[in-house]
């Protein structure tokens, strides 16, 4: 099994609204997408990365790879307007052709451990599509813009979803092409593979494979790793 790790890093950051996007940010001395990054590097079934970053990144985080042992970092592109032109961008790199699995990871999130990685590839690679999500622990309610209840969801069918995911490359490359040709958009890849109809399984995620969105996220983050020293 060849396994290419994709590392989507070329996001804007505003929600967390910092003068530069946020996974270029230190947190707890450790730039946010170097700990991502790490998360992939540390698995031994991933064989390269190949990382998007925003337009003018590209040599920052060359030599932060090499600064910080990323030493599987085997090529940087440019990322696009939205994740999806992110992830495609990668996917067209020679070193994914060459891949039998993709596994795609948020630089936002910098606490999958490489056990996930390996839990997530293992059913990727039985089933073709895989991702991590964990039951939602509040209940969930379908609500119209004015503020009212429309629905209140079966909390057991729920699943809350993170990155890494992996998929077979071919179903990666033909679910992005389809979204492509038919404008269709989504905020992970797995939306995209399904809807092309091939079947995504869900193995059990992790509780602190946070996703840092707003500066309260970071604050939590940095919480969390005081507390590991
Ligand atoms: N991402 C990307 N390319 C984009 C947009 C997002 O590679 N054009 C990446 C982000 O860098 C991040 C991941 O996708 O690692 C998840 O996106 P999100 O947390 O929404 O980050 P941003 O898009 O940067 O934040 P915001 O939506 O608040 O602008
Ligand atoms: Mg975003």
């Amino acid at each position: 099994m060849s396994v290419v790790g994709i590392l989507a890093a070329a996001g804007r950051g505003e929600r967390f609204g910092a003068h530069v996007p946020k996974q270029f940010l230190p947190l707890r001395g450790i730039p946010l997408l170097i700990r991502a990054a790490q998360c992939l590097q540390e698995a031994e079934a991933v064989a390269e990365i190949v990382a998007a970053v925003p337009p003018g990144y590209q040599e920052l985080l060359q030599r932060w790879a090499e600064e910080y042992g990323v030493q599987k970092l085997s090529r940087i592109v440019t990322g696009g307007e939205h994740r999806q032109d992110s992830v495609r961008a990668a996917l067209e790199t020679p070193e994914v052709q060459r891949a039998e699995l993709v596994l795609v990871h948020d630089a936002a999130r910098p606490f999958a451990t490489a056990a996930l990685v390996e839990r997530v590839l293992r059913a990727a690679q039985q089933h073709g599509a895989a991702v991590p999500g964990l039951p939602p622990a509040e209940t969930i309610k379908k609500v119209a813009p004015t503020g009212e209840v429309v629905q209140t969801l079966a909390r057991e069918q729920l699943r809350r979803i993170q990155t890494p995911q992996a998929f077979r490359r071919e179903w990666l490359v033909a679910a992005h092409a389809h979204a492509r040709r038919l404008g269709l958009s989504a905020t992970d890849d797995a939306t995209l593979v399904e809807l092309l109809g091939f079947p995504v399984v869900v193995v059990e995620g992790e509780l602190l494979n946070l996703k840092l969105t707003t500066p309260e996220d970071w604050r939590v983050a940095e919480a969390l790793l005081q507390a590991e020293q």
